[in-house]
């Protein structure tokens, strides 16, 4: 009979594993500063990836599904994010408020995932399946009910891949490094991530 250690029945922390996909269009941006404050609250050992849409060139969405042509391998920048998401357990989006709703980049991403979905052997939706989405995002308005349309959008864009939405990080500031003046959204940076059951 094999018997385990108690170090192989304990919950495996790196089970877990987190993708953070930075989608301000400006470097050293407040989005970013606070979703690094909350990251550096998760536990020791689980594995965290950033990647900065800004620095990939992903190439511009094209809907190309109902012309009937077949939708080939995924390359170069596209296919190492799909990788990079699928590898995932949990994704975080880090977005800045634009217009009520997620930044450019970060839509750009999200309407990439309509493409993976339909890419032969990917399994895209399936395995999207059960991983839990998270957001940060940061605003020049004080009144954090703007994001509301944003929050909306994520929840129902989980909902539609069986993703379970953890709800959003929010904090205020304007010109870069402001969050970190506001002391509420400080504060719910180092508890954001403290939903995560470990
Ligand atoms: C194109 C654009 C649209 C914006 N839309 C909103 C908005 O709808 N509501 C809001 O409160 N702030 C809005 N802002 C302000 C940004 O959310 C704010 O400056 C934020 O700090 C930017 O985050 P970052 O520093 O991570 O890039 C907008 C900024 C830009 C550039």
């Amino acid at each position: 009979m094999r018997v385990h250690t108690d170090n192989e029945l304990a919950p495996q922390p790196a089970l877990r594993s987190f993708l953070f996909v930075a989608g301000s269009s400006r470097p050293g941006g407040n989005t970013e500063a606070l979703a690094r404050l909350a990251a550096a609250e998760l536990p020791p050992g689980i594995p965290r990836r950033w990647l900065c849409l800004r620095d990939l060139d992903l190439p511009p969405f094209r809907d190309i599904g109902h012309r009937g042509d077949p939708v080939g391998e995924p390359a170069g920048v596209e296919r190492m994010l799909l990788e990079a998401t699928l590898a995932a357990t949990d994704l975080v989006l880090v977005t800045p408020l634009y217009w009520y709703s997620m930044s450019w980049p970060v839509k750009l991403y999200l309407d990439h995932w309509a493409t993976w979905e339909r890419v032969p052997g990917v399994a895209f939706k399936e395995r999207m399946r059960g991983k839990t989405l998270w957001a940060v995002s940061v605003m020049a308005d004080e009144d954090l009910r703007v994001a509301d349309p944003l929050l909306k959008v994520l929840e129902m864009s989980a909902g539609y891949l069986g993703a379970r939405f953890a709800g959003a990080l929010l904090g205020t500031g304007s010109w870069p490094g402001d969050v970190l003046h506001d002391a509420g959204a400080v504060a719910r940076a180092r508890q954001y991530f403290a939903q995560g059951h470990w």
